[in-house]
């Protein structure tokens, strides 16, 4: 195997769509072995299908990172299959909106079961194993709300803005054992979700591609990022060409945040 990621073997939370499928694609074509997870079986097992394809070597787990034996079960699989772990991408998350008043203790507690909670336990489960190796690299996903305030959204807010101090904290932790920790924090990334009816609720019922434009109207650069943009970035922070970067929080936002 040749490429960025080659004998690497790296975990990808949430790769059954959206950023972690994009990330997952690039991986596999930097050389990487692939363990990747989330709920939707059949586009789990399709992805993994065309990794596998183009000749590289991929495991599926079907796994819900809010409970704790399944993420024990996809580094146990890991383990099994590949026989060590260098690269941890904890993407898997949602997105969820309310304020104080009008977010349920339902949301906020699954808000943060899988945005926080699952991302510590990854990184808890996998790297007394990372440490055996040394030259490993965790990549936490934040979001452009790791690093300021969004109207309508304080569960999902407040989860990104603990991933960006849980990165921070992980990286001073471990920084001597040579476990890097870092986060991509994108900014409004175009995924098939945004194509489900309702998400652009407020601007129905203006055609998706007018929805579209307003809503790019306010980033810098005038349009959303591809997930493929977003991998790009994950690649950077989990490959040795980022081999003195720890602790990072990297924006790939259009401008975003610059702001
Ligand atoms: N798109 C954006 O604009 C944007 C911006 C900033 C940050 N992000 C972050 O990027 C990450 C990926 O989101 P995306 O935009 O690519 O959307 P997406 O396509 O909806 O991807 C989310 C992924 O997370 C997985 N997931 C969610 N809950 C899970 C659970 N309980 N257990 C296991 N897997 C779970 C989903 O898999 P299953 O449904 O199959 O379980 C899916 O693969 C998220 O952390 C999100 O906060 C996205």
């Amino acid at each position: 195997m040749t490429g960025r990621l080659a004998n690497k073997v790296a975990i990808i939370t949430g790769a059954t769509s959206g950023i972690g499928k994009a990330t997952a694609l690039l991986f596999a074509d930097e050389g990487a072995a692939l363990v990747l997870t989330g709920r939707r079986a059949a586009l789990g097992e399709a992805v993994a299908n065309e990794i596998r394809s183009r000749g590289a070597r991929c495991v599926y787990v079907v796994a819900d990172h809010t409970q704790a034996e399944d993420c024990q079960r996809v580094v146990d699989v890991a383990l099994k299959e590949f026989g060590r772990i260098d690269i941890l991408f904890n993407n898997a998350g949602i997105v969820t909106s309310g304020t104080a008043e009008t977010t349920s203790d339902e949301v906020w507690n699954n808000t943060l079961a899988i945005n926080v909670t699952a991302v510590w336990r990854m990184c808890k489960l996998v790297i007394p194993h990372m440490r055996e190796r040394g030259g490993c690299a965790i990549v936490n996903n934040g979001s452009d709300w790791s690093v300021v305030g969004g109207k309508n959204a304080l569960p999902y807010v407040t989860s990104k803005g603990a991933v960006a101090l849980m990165t921070k904290a992980m990286a001073l932790d471990y920084a001597r054992e040579k476990i890097r920790v870092n986060a991509v924090c994108p900014g409004d990334t175009f995924v098939d979700r945004w194509l489900e009816k309702g998400y652009f609720a407020d601007s129905d019922p203006v055609t998706l591609d007018d929805a579209i434009e307003e809503a790019s109207a306010y980033i810098p650069m005038g349009r959303f990022g591809l997930p493929e943009e977003i991998a790009k970035a994950v690649l950077f922070l989990a490959s040795d060409d980022s081999s003195f970067v720890t602790g990072h929080l990297l924006l790939v936002d259009g401008g975003n945040t610059a702001q």
